[in-house]
């Protein structure tokens, strides 16, 4: 039976009471409108801790788009029923009056890694995302958070701030969850049309045929420029970027002398796809 909860102080309680036992107790952050992404972060929090709280929380902060806030999925009794079928014990969904109560005044920002892609067309984004997180790891005491490599940028910030701020916590980055097509499961995928669905998944091919490119001595710029036409021809709308990045640091790579990742931001309607794949 998964225990929905909504105050801070509550689930604190429930923690300590874990935590005195000897459990190690894994927290899989969340924003709701679950899906298989989401369950194999709980399954792998399953395996890998005592308990396992998810949170839910649609997180104002990180959305720099008033009208993505609004449009954003929200299904509380199907992700509980989810939860259930997995054998998660807490779900904590606070208000957001119980994130930011009145006078709150606190902002983390985590600088370098943030700035270039999702930072550069999302401002503020990773602002949101550090502070919900480090609330959230706060409000939950857990030793582990699972988070997906979808949101790959992200997960770079995550550890970084907790290195940083020597968060009692270890950051855990598992791989991401596909469709059969190859699309990344995404809760805005709910939003894309049954025409747009079918085109989704080119992103992550034509990705695929740049990187084999690459691999095979092409030039990055080539192959990167190739497959932007490749996205444009397919009927994709806007591309925010497609670039090549080091694992460490997410500077630009122009060659594979260290590991890289190739990272997408596209526009298909008015859903906003991001795709990520090792090089
Ligand atoms: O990846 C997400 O769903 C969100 O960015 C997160 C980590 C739950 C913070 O709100």
């Amino acid at each position: 039976m998964t225990q929905v909860i909504r105050k801070a102080a509550e689930l604190r309680d429930k923690v300590a009471a874990w935590k005195r036992s000897g459990m190690l107790v894994g927290v899989v952050p969340t924003m709701g409108a679950l899906h298989d992404g989401h369950l194999s972060l709980a399954r792998a929090a399953r395996k890998q801790s005592d308990r396992v709280i998810v949170t839910v929380f649609v997180n104002p902060m990180q959305f720099n788009n008033a009208s993505d806030l609004d449009k954003y999925p929200r299904d509380e009794a199907q992700d509980l029923a989810l939860l259930e079928a997995e054998g998660v014990d807490v779900l904590f969904a606070p208000g957001v009056d119980e994130v930011y109560p009145d006078g709150f005044a606190t902002t983390v920002s985590v600088a370098g890694i943030t700035e270039p892609l999702e930072g550069a067309f999302r401002p503020g984004h990773f602002d949101g995302v550090a502070t919900v997180c480090s609330k959230l790891f706060g409000m939950t005491q857990a030793g582990r958070a699972f988070f997906g490599e979808k949101d790959w940028q992200q997960l770079q910030v995550v550890q970084q701030l907790t290195r940083d701020l020597n968060m009692p916590i270890r950051i855990i980055g598992c791989p991401t969850i596909r469709e059969e097509d190859g699309l990344a499961m995404s809760s805005r995928n709910v939003r894309l049309t049954a025409e747009e669905h079918e085109l989704a998944p080119r992103l992550h091919s034509v990705m695929q045929e740049a990187a084999a490119k690459i691999r095979d001595g092409v030039p990055v710029e080539g192959a990167l420029n190739d497959a932007k036409t490749e996205l444009k021809d397919a009927g994709f709308g806007a591309l925010d970027y497609l670039e090549l990045r080091t694992v460490d640091g997410l500077k630009p790579a122009t060659d594979l002398a260290e590991p890289a990742r190739m990272l997408a931001a596209i526009w298909l309607g008015d859903v906003r796809l991001i795709d990520n794949i090792a090089v």
